[in-house]
């Protein structure tokens, strides 16, 4: 029989599949696949709940269930249980789900475990760089925003209230939360990889705004 790390990402590919906002199952598999990579660096890290977590962090995500936080713990908990996966597993995986997600300028994370580190810092990753331009826009377009509205400046939002509120343009996204990723990363491997992410998110806005000008 396969593994329930095999089963789960049978289940999340079924339920993802097609979403058009940046949070398909592609993301869902990319950070899978990044948050393995960046646990086999991690030693003490429970490869497991990892894997688990990468699968199942956005199966519940608040800014698709009308802001719920609750939702992603829930979700993932179900889908573990009826796949019968251990109550000590669910509960680690959960609290993944609960805590991965960024919340604002203004408010610290506050990961209780290796895993959560090492799945959010997957997550982050694919937020930034390439991908990380190509999501944004993705998700801008999806939730009918403007692409740039130059006299609207970024917020750096002290609360999640606020951040859950924010109706801003895209390009003051990479101001609000993107640019301030690779400084929020926990693993060294993470803090590697960000740093060239970093860098392209800097290139793209510094062309973004030149051609925006008229220039060449
Ligand atoms: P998190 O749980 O940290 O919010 P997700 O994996 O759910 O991370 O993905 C969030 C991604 O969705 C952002 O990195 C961005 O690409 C996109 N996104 C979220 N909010 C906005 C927004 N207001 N404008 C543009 N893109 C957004
Ligand atoms: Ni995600």
């Amino acid at each position: 029989m396969k593994s329930l790390v095999g089963r789960v990402a049978d289940a999340v590919r079924a339920a993802m599949e097609g979403e058009g906002s940046g949070h398909d199952w592609w993301h869902v598999w990319r950070v899978w696949r990044l948050a393995d990579r960046l646990a086999k660096t991690e030693p003490r890290a429970d490869r497991t709940v990892v894997a688990l977590g990468a699968l199942l962090h956005d199966l519940g995500d608040w800014k698709f269930h009308g802001g719920d936080e609750e939702a992603a713990p829930r979700e993932a908990g179900r889908l573990l249980k009826r796949l019968g996966a251990a109550p000590a597993v669910i509960a680690r995986v959960q609290a993944v789900c609960r805590e991965v997600s960024y919340k604002g300028a203004g408010v610290a994370d506050r990961p209780t475990s290796l895993e959560t580190k090492v799945v959010q810092d997957a997550d982050r990753l694919d937020a930034i760089g390439a991908i990380g331009v190509a999501r944004t826009f993705a998700y801008g377009g999806a939730k009918s925003r403007s692409m740039y509205e130059p006299g609207e400046k970024p917020v750096l939002h002290r609360t999640f209230a606020a951040y859950k509120k924010s109706r801003g343009h895209t390009i003051n996204h990479f101001h609000e939360k993107l640019l301030l990723l690779r400084d929020r990363m926990h693993t060294r491997g993470a803090r590697r990889i960000a740093a060239k992410r970093h860098r392209f998110l800097v290139t793209f806005l510094e062309r973004f705004h030149r051609e925006w000008d008229g220039k060449d």
